[in-house]
């Protein structure tokens, strides 16, 4: 069942080609009202509960979910919602309202990732897994630096009825379903060369002659491995691919390289594992009390998004992820509840260090007044 939905999904992308990346946030930031507190051409910060806020992000317009939601088994009484929730499934059916609207914008190439405490990580992953594809469980373990040891200070020994939780969990997701079998392996983007090809009308062999990507094994070759979700065209035979594809009428424009294909941009040079060890943010004055290293938050966007993206995280914070995503020449949303913490993202979208061309100009920027200086 779950299959077919995502096929449908899946033509209805092919038909409407959303264009959405091209918009820029500056446009999208016209649906919202006073819950703009800061925007220009690559930023969009939002004073809002960010389930309502993202209800009116349009469909398949951003390329990775970076988020942070309250962890509610912490129940630290300094994080927004942190103590909502009486119960856990209470608390994990609100994240699973999340993430039906995640899949809804996230675009086919899209990735999410959330990070949780190691206490709610496997039941948080089957509850997003109902929209999404768990792909990995990255454990952050958090060392201290050198005469750092928080834990070490902070820890009641005898009291301890479970080893001490020092690490915490980054749920990865993309678009597609759990399965085991092949059939419902079949990636979004096999699903959606799959559609092409059929309306298109010829079989895996026609297509493979056009395009003169053999496989070792058959002759339908690398067209089937496609289609199958085993591995991915590179960028060359995606092209040549979209380009016999569209020599067909039925078919029409289809999307980009970049709009369809996950990126997972890696390097001998760093760590590619799922284990990570980012030293956490030291202590300091107007410190967000659950803010995630910098590097961290690059090592994922770097490797997860294509230059130009758009990175939306929804519990923002100290807006610490859209310091990295401008940084690293990306656009970025941030959505935060509490004004403090929307102040400081407004701070870090205005001051992070983009690539020289794409500095907005003052007149291109929108800042919102804050209530003192209406007087
Ligand atoms: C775990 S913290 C995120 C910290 C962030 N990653 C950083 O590096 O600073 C969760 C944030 O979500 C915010 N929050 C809680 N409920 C929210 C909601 N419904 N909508 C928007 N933000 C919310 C809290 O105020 C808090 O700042």
């Amino acid at each position: 069942m779950a299959v077919r939905a995502g096929t449908g999904r899946i033509r209805r992308v092919l038909v409407d080609v959303a264009k959405h990346s091209t918009a820029s946030l500056k446009a999208m930031s016209t649906t919202f009202g006073p819950e703009v507190a800061y925007t220009d051409d690559r930023a969009l910060v939002l004073e809002a509960d960010s389930l309502e806020a993202l209800r009116r992000i349009p469909d398949s317009s951003v390329s990775l979910i970076l988020t942070d939601p309250p962890y509610h088994s912490t129940k630290k009484a300094n994080i927004a919602g942190d103590r909502n929730f009486e119960e856990d499934e209470l608390f994990l059916d609100w994240l699973g309202e999340y993430a039906v609207e995640w899949k809804r914008i996230l675009k086919l190439s899209g990735t999410v990732y959330v990070f949780c405490a190691s206490e709610m990580s496997a039941r948080l992953e089957t509850k997003i897994a109902e929209s999404l594809r768990p792909i990995n469980h990255i454990v952050w373990t958090k060392p201290n630096d050198p005469g750092f040891d928080g834990w070490r200070g902070k820890t009641k020994i005898s009291a301890l009825r479970q080893w001490y939780p020092h690490s915490e969990r980054l749920l990865v997701f993309e678009h597609g379903t759990y399965g085991s079998r092949e059939a419902y392996r079949r990636s979004p983007m096999g699903e959606y060369l799959l559609a092409a090809r059929k309306r298109a009308g010829i079989s895996m062999i026609e297509l493979t002659e056009i395009i003169g990507a053999y496989g070792k094994v058959n002759r339908g070759g690398a067209v089937a491995n496609w289609e199958a979700g085993r591995n991915i065209p590179s960028r060359e035979q995606y092209e040549k691919l979209k380009a016999a594809l569209e020599a067909y009428e039925a078919v029409g424009e289809m999307l980009s390289y970049e709009d369809l294909i996950r990126p997972m941009q890696l390097s001998r040079e760093i760590n590619y594992t799922d284990v990570w060890d980012f030293p956490s943010v030291r202590p300091f004055k107007g410190k967000h009390p659950a803010e995630k290293p910098l590097d961290m938050l690059k090592h994922i966007i770097q490797a997860s998004t294509y230059p130009d993206d758009v990175v939306l995280d929804c519990f923002a914070g100290s807006g610490s992820s859209l310091r990295a995503a401008l940084e690293l020449g990306r656009s970025a949303i941030g959505i935060e509840i509490e004004p403090q913490w929307v102040q400081r993202s407004v701070d870090m979208a205005q001051s992070a260090t983009r690539p020289v061309s794409e500095t907005p100009g003052v007149e291109e920027a929108f800042v919102r007044p804050s209530p003192d200086s209406l007087f």
